[in-house]
């Protein structure tokens, strides 16, 4: 099972501009997904797609994403708009007002969250998610499921972009997933980095985006003091590969690039490749 995953698309920063960076960026990740072997079961979206919440965005968000050779599964971020969202595309179904919803993927459940709060730039998870995301949980205690959202629940250490972990949605999830040892792990968007963590049990990988990086930058920010400190960087589009083996779920992350390949497998290199195989304990 091979679940790719894109995230903080960000269409539209660039208004009027059908051929932006964003877009070019996002179309150079599809290319390579959709020329994978083995190919992606499924791709999932999570959030921030574009970035001002206008419907002309969300129409060529569904351009750029149609005629993929696997199915596409969204999740909102803090730049989306549930309502312009729905209007284009009609066949996604909203539930209690959220874009939630369950994935029965293989071996897999993928449990689709919503953590969006229009007007707030960071997390939410209400109780009436929770409740909902409760009652998902309680039907199929054993499947191992994976939870899909666009905002990070852990406090990854980029003071700008941070979630404190005193955030009131963070508990409130926190108390949906306790106790359950089916839950095999957490994607999400948001920070704009690859970045992983161990958050209240669960593994926890985020996923880096297809628009310009966050820069990497540990130290304590001051609202009062711009420090000329480097925010967003164009480091290449990045995209996650989640494998689950049957066991636990591996987490991939790569750029699309053209990459400078330094050693190939050919004749000179074959005698290693046997030698590294044949340590191995076979079937
Ligand atoms: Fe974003
Ligand atoms: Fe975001």
């Amino acid at each position: 099972m091979l679940i790719a995953q894109v995230t903080d698309i960000h269409l539209g920063f660039e208004p009027d501009s059908p051929g932006e960076f964003n877009r070019q960026r996002l179309d150079r990740v599809l290319d390579e997904l959709a020329a994978m072997t083995p190919r992606p079961d499924l791709l999932l979206a999570t959030g921030d797609l574009i970035d001002r919440g206008d419907r002309e965005s969300y129409d060529r968000l569904r351009e750029a994403f149609a005629g993929l050779p696997f199915p596409v599964h969204y999740a909102l971020g803090n730049h989306d708009v549930r309502a312009t969202f729905s209007q284009a595309f009609p066949e996604i179904a909203l539930d209690g007002g959220f874009l939630q919803y369950v994935v029965e993927a293989g071996p897999l459940r993928l449990i689709v969250l919503d953590t969006l709060e229009e007007g707030r730039h960071g997390g939410a998870f209400c109780e009436a998610r929770a409740a909902w995301l409760q009652a998902r949980l309680d039907e199929a205690p054993a499947v191992p499921t994976l939870i899909v959202q666009h905002h990070p629940p852990f406090e990854a250490g980029i003071a700008w972009m941070n979630t404190d972990p005193a955030e009131p949605w963070v508990e409130r999830l926190a108390q949906c997933l306790r106790g359950r040892s089916n839950v095999i792990g957490l994607v999400c968007g948001h920070i704009h980095r690859s970045i992983t963590a161990v958050w209240e049990g669960t593994p926890v990988a985020t996923c880096p985006s297809t628009a310009p990086q966050v820069a990497l930058d540990l130290r304590p920010i001051d609202p009062d003091v711009p420090d000329e400190r480097n925010l967003i960087i164009a480091d290449p589009p990045g995209y996650a590969l989640h494998w689950y083996n049957g066991r636990q779920l591996v987490t991939h992350w790569d750029t699309a690039e053209d990459h400078q390949v330094l050693a190939r497998y050919d004749a000179n290199l074959q005698s290693m490749i046997q030698h590294m195989l044949s340590e191995r304990p076979g079937p």
